[in-house]
């Protein structure tokens, strides 16, 4: 079994690929700029008896999607698992969101992510199924107030993979998660008193994990996950209920 995971340098696209390792996928681990972060994945993965490798690429550039897409094909041949989780979150207010501020939100967090898709279909249609995953978020549902673009992005997010969830079955499943608060460098710029703020909105008390998203993936790429298809999986400690 082998699955890709984008965004595996670090945060929850890490976790992912250590618990996907631990399951007993061969991992892809993509990455942007952090390859030493990336590495250390893969040597973590291999000294626990698994085998993967990093490879890289800006999914907001159409050149790179197409050469991770081949490098990926190149190697394996079929994928059973694709992981779109890479994404970045720039904080803005509306008045700020000009159009190329908008493209270039939706290039990270939606274009490449289908892009890729599109060109791993084939490969995805061998496996039996295949799987793939899109990270969401909460923002997606709730809206944001420091990022008009980027719920924007992630709600496009849902739309692809419910369409297609349709088009694709019964041959490829796609589901989405949508994360709330998780410990990533996504909150890092947190002060003290707004990750305690951040927390105590929380139901469950506290922001979540990554291995608690890694968790819900794991579930969705496993044949525990056989008759889901178009869901997405809320893992926000309680922040939402649908
Ligand atoms: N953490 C949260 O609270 C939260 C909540 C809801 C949804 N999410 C979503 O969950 C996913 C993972 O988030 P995270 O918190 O784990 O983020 P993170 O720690 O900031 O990691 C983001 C990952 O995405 C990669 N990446 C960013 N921009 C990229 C681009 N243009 N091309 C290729 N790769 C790119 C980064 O690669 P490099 O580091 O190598 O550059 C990194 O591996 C994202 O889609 C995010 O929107 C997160």
């Amino acid at each position: 079994m082998r699955a890709l995971v984008t965004g595996a340098s670090q945060g929850i696209g890490r976790a992912t690929a250590l618990r996907l390792a631990r399951d007993g996928f061969e991992v892809g681990v993509h990455y942007r700029s952090h390859r030493a972060a990336a590495e250390e994945v893969v040597r973590k993965i291999e000294g626990a008896g698994g085998a993967a490798f990093a490879v890289p690429g800006d999914l907001g550039r159409p050149p790179d999607v197409e050469e991770l897409a081949d490098t990926v094909t190149d190697r394996w041949g079929s994928v059973d698992a694709l992981v779109l989780n890479a994404g970045a979150y720039p904080r803005a207010s509306f008045s700020e969101l000009t159009t190329p501020r908008f493209e270039e939100c939706f290039r990270t967090n939606v274009f490449g992510s289908a892009e890729l898709t599109r060109r791993l279909l084939p490969q995805l249609r061998t496996a039996d199924p295949g799987h793939v995953v899109f990270l969401s978020s909460v923002l997606a549902f709730d809206g944001s107030q420091h990022g008009a673009h980027y719920a924007a992005a992630k709600a496009a997010v849902i739309g692809l993979a419910r369409s297609l969830a349709r088009e694709l079955a019964p041959t490829v499943l796609v589901n989405a998660v949508a994360p709330g608060a998780i410990d990533t460098a996504i909150l890092a710029g947190d002060t003290p008193e707004q990750r305690r703020l951040r927390g105590s909105r929380i139901p469950l008390g506290r922001i979540g994990r990554p291995e608690e998203v890694a968790e819900a993936i794991s579930f969705l790429v496993s044949p525990r996950a056989s008759y889901l298809t178009g869901v997405t999986l809320h893992v926000n400690g309680g922040l939402r209920t649908e």
